[in-house]
């Protein structure tokens, strides 16, 4: 069987605009389907884990207590993404594993593995990146809502300048030491999850996920807009 591919979405990207969220679900599915390679899907929580943890926070104090209402969203999430791939005749693994090393057994069985978050501390980006570690993908896909990994956050600084081709220490640099900071807290990749891809030589793709055909050139090892970030 071919190699595994690995891929991260992030959790805003199934909720986009009303208009245009089931075009990009089904054009997702059409995606998967035609993969030749085993596909690990980690799903995020988006903006149903942040409603939750907003709800909770005032009255729930400890970090770990708010990822397991975080991780909660990101396995509804999961679930979605499972239930669109199925119903397009894709042969999906049944429930959706808690870790990783399940999820990598599943990959041996099933064309795809579709899951969401494992245990407090990190976001789904890690999980993604142990996932592809384990497996033995050749790389991890991070999409996201931007296009690239910038310089600086460009929502709060309009002189940050977008990446085509980074190290992971450079990356690191950018998104900070391997430190879990609040739940829900979003920047553009987990440090923790860069940290690990360090450690085991996984380059990382970081592209925009709302662009379906970004996702399938990455996919498929071609060239695609977006940061590619390499091993030192
Ligand atoms: P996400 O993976 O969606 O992280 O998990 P995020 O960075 O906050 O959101 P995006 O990527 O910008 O959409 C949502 C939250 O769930 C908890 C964390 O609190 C995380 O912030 N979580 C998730 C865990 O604690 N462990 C996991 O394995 C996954």
């Amino acid at each position: 069987m071919a190699d595994p591919v690995v891929l991260a979405l992030g959790g805003s990207l199934l909720r986009p605009e009303e208009s245009k969220r089931h075009a990009w679900l089904s054009a997702l599915a059409n995606l998967i389907s035609q993969c030749e390679n085993p596909v690990g899907i980690v799903v995020g929580g988006g903006a149903p884990a942040r409603e939750a943890i907003e709800l909770a926070k005032p009255v729930v104090d400890d970090i770990a207590s708010l990822d397991e209402i975080g991780i909660a969203a990101t396995r509804l999430n999961a679930a979605i993404v499972a239930q669109v791939l199925q119903g397009a005749g894709v042969d999906v693994c049944v429930g959706i594993p808690s870790d990783v090393s399940s999820a990598a057994r599943g990959l041996q069985n099933h064309q795809v593995v579709v899951m969401g978050g494992t245990r407090p501390g990190h976001t789904t980006d890690n999980v993604a990146i142990r996932l592809a570690i384990e497996c033995g993908a050749a790389q991890c896909l991070i999409a996201t809502n931007v296009s690239h990994v910038y310089t600086s956050d460009p929502r709060s600084d309009p002189s940050a300048q977008s990446i085509e081709k980074m190290t992971l220490s450079e990356l690191q640099q950018i998104v900070g030491p391997p430190i879990h900071g609040q739940a829900g807290g979003s920047g553009v990749i987990d440090p923790i999850g860069v940290q690990a891809a360090i450690d085991h030589h996984l380059p990382l793709a970081v592209l925009d996920g709302r662009d379906i055909e970004r996702i399938a050139n990455a996919l498929a090892g071609n060239s695609f807009i977006g940061t590619h970030v390499e091993v030192d």
